[in-house]
C-alpha cells in the first residue's frame, strides 16, 4: 500500500470566553507548553507536516506559535463548517487525506491519528471517518448516528430528537476527510439550525447523499477531553501529569509519590533516577543516570549530572549545571551556575552567575551577591576550595583553587589559590567583663 499524503487543518478561532482569559484559549499551557504545541507536535510525530490553522483577527502571538505552519483567518465565527472552509487556499489542489481537528482537543494521541488515517485508506473508501467517544455528560456534543451503512449523519444536541439524544456515541470533532471532495462539501453546507451556524458536521449527511460511505472510530474520552474552562484545563493538565509520571517510570526512574510530582513536557528523567515528595519540573530539565532528586524541590532550565543529589527543599533556576556527583541541599537556590564534580553546596545558600569548580565545599549560608542593582557579576571558586559559612562573596570576585574563607567573610578581592582569606571584625575578648558588667548594673538598679 503506498502511503497516501496527508494534511491537518486546526480550527482554533474560537474565543475560548469560558476561560474568561485576554489571551486565546489555545495558548494556554499544559504541562509548560501551550495546548496548540501539544497537537502541533502530535501531528508531527503521525507524519503530518502539511498544517493549516484557522484563527480569529487579533490573535499574533497564537499564529508566532504556530509558525512555521500558516494560518489562515476566519474574521466572523460563523460555525465549524465555515472555519474549516477558510483553509481551502491553502490547501488549494490538494487530494489526500485532511485531518480535520480542534485546537482546545489537544490529547489525541498519535496512535489514535493513526487509525483514522487508516480508517480512511478502508476499503470502503469512506469520505468522511469521524471520531467517537462515550463521554460521561452527553449535553455539549453532537451525537453520531450509525446505521447498517455505517455512520450517517451527526446531529446536534440542540437540533437532535429526544431519540438522537439517547444515542451515546458523540462526536469529538476529530475527522479525517477525503481532500478531494472535502471543500465541495464544505461549500454545501448551510446554517439552517438551531445555532445558525455553519455546522462541519454537516459534511457526513452531505456525503452520504452523493452516496459515499461514511465510518466511526471509537476513541478514549480521557484523549479527546474538550477544554473551555479552567476547570477543564486542569482536568486536561491532570491527564497529561498522569501520562509524564507514568513515562517517567516506565523509562526507569523512582517517584516515592507519583501523584505529588510535576513535570514539563520536556522533562528528561535518566535511569535509577529517584525523585521524592513533591517535586515541580518547568520546562527544559535534564536529570542524567542515578539523581536523586529529595522531597519539595522546584527545578526548571536545569541539568543535574550522574549521581549528584539534590534537596530536599532546593530550588533550581534556568542555566543551573550541578556536576557529577555533586550535591545541593536543603534552603539553596542556584541560577545560571556550573557546579563542578563533586561540589558541595549543601545549606542555605544562593549561588547566582557563579562557578563552582571539583570538590569545593561551599559552607552554609554563604552568599554569592551577584547583582548591585544594576549589573550582574561572577563568581570564580575554584576546585576544592573552602568557604566557610555566612561568607558573602562580592561579584566579580575569584576564590582561587585550594583556597579557605573564613566563616562570616565579606569578600570582595581575589583570593589567591591555596591561600587563607578572612574579612570581618576581629574577635576582641575582656576578661571577667561580662561579671563586671552584670554586677554594675545590678547596683546601678538598686540605688
Ligand atoms: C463541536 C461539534 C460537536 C462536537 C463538539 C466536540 C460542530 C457543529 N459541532 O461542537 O458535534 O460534539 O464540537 O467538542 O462541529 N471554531 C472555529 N470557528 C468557528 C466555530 C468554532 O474556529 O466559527 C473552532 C473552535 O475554536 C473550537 C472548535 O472549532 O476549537 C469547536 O467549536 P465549538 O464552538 O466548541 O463547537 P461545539 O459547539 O462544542
Ligand atoms: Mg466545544
Amino acid at each position: 500500500m503506498t502511503k497516501r499524503e496527508t494534511a491537518a487543518i486546526v480550527l482554533a478561532a474560537g474565543l475560548g470566553t469560558r476561560m474568561r482569559s485576554s489571551r486565546p484559549k489555545v495558548m494556554h499551557p499544559l504541562a509548560g507548553r501551550p495546548m496548540i504545541q501539544h497537537l502541533l507536535a502530535s501531528l508531527a510525530e503521525a507524519g503530518v507536516s502539511r498544517v493549516v490553522a484557522v484563527i480569529g483577527p487579533d490573535m499574533d502571538p497564537l499564529a508566532r506559535a504556530i509558525v512555521p505552519h500558516p494560518t489562515v483567518i476566519q474574521a466572523e465565527r460563523l460555525g465549524t463548517g465555515h472555519a474549516a472552509l477558510q483553509a481551502r487556499a491553502a490547501l488549494d489542489g490538494f487530494s489526500g487525506d485532511v485531518l480535520i481537528l480542534f485546537g482546545d482537543t489537544p490529547l489525541i494521541t498519535v496512535n489514535t491519528l493513526r487509525a483514522m488515517l487508516a480508517a480512511r485508506g478502508a476499503a470502503s473508501d469512506p469520505a468522511v471517518v469521524a471520531l467517537g467517544f462515550r463521554p460521561v455528560d452527553l449535553a455539549a456534543y453532537g451525537r453520531l448516528v450509525v446505521g447498517q451503512m455505517g455512520l450517517e449523519r451527526i446531529v446536534e444536541n440542540r437540533d437532535a430528537t429526544e431519540a438522537e439524544r439517547k444515542i451515546t456515541l458523540c462526536n469529538s470533532g476529530v475527522m479525517a476527510v477525503d481532500g478531494a471532495r472535502l471543500f465541495d462539501l464544505l461549500a454545501r453546507i448551510t446554517n439552517k439550525n438551531a445555532k445558525q451556524e455553519y455546522y462541519l458536521t454537516d459534511i457526513v449527511g452531505l456525503a452520504r447523499a452523493e452516496g459515499r460511505a461514511c465510518s466511526v472510530v471509537e476513541g478514549d474520552p480521557d484523549e479527546l477531553l474538550g477544554i473551555n474552562s479552567r476547570t477543564e484545563l486542569a482536568a486536561a493538565e491532570a491527564i497529561v501529569q498522569t501520562q509524564l509520571r507514568r513515562h517517567a517510570m516506565e523509562e526507569g526512574a523512582t517517584l516515592t509519590d507519583p501523584a505529588s510530582v510535576f513535570f514539563s513536557w520536556d522533562t528528561k528523567l535518566g535511569r535509577d533516577v529517584s525523585v521524592g515528595p513533591h517535586v515541580v519540573f518547568g520546562p527544559g530539565v535534564t536529570i542524567e543516570d542515578e539523581v536523586e532528586i529529595r522531597a519539595f524541590c522546584h527545578i526548571e532550565g536545569a541539568r543535574v549530572r550522574k549521581g549528584a543529589v539534590v534537596g530536599p527543599f532546593a530550588r533550581l533556576r534556568p542555566g543551573a549545571d550541578v556536576g557529577v556527583s555533586a550535591h545541593v541541599g536543603n534552603f539553596v537556590e542556584i541560577k545560571q551556575s556550573v557546579l563542578d564534580e563533586g561540589a558541595k553546596v549543601n545549606h542555605l545558600t544562593y549561588i547566582g552567575d557563579a562557578h563552582v569548580g571539583a570538590a569545593a565545599n561551599v559552607g552554609a549560608g554563604t552568599i554569592t551577591c551577584n547583582y548591585d542593582g544594576f549589573t550582574k557579576g561572577r563568581t570564580e571558586i575554584g576546585a576544592g576550595a573552602f568557604i566557610g559559612s555566612n561568607a558573602a562573596l562580592v561579584a566579580p570576585v575569584k576564590i582561587g583553587a585550594g583556597a579557605i574563607i573564613g566563616a562570616g567573610s565579606v569578600i570582595t578581592e581575589d583570593v589567591a589559590p591555596d591561600a587563607i582569606a578572612v574579612a570581618r571584625g576581629q574577635q576582641k575578648e575582656i576578661k571577667e567583663g561580662a561579671a563586671r558588667f552584670r554586677a554594675a548594673r545590678k547596683a546601678k538598679k538598686k540605688g
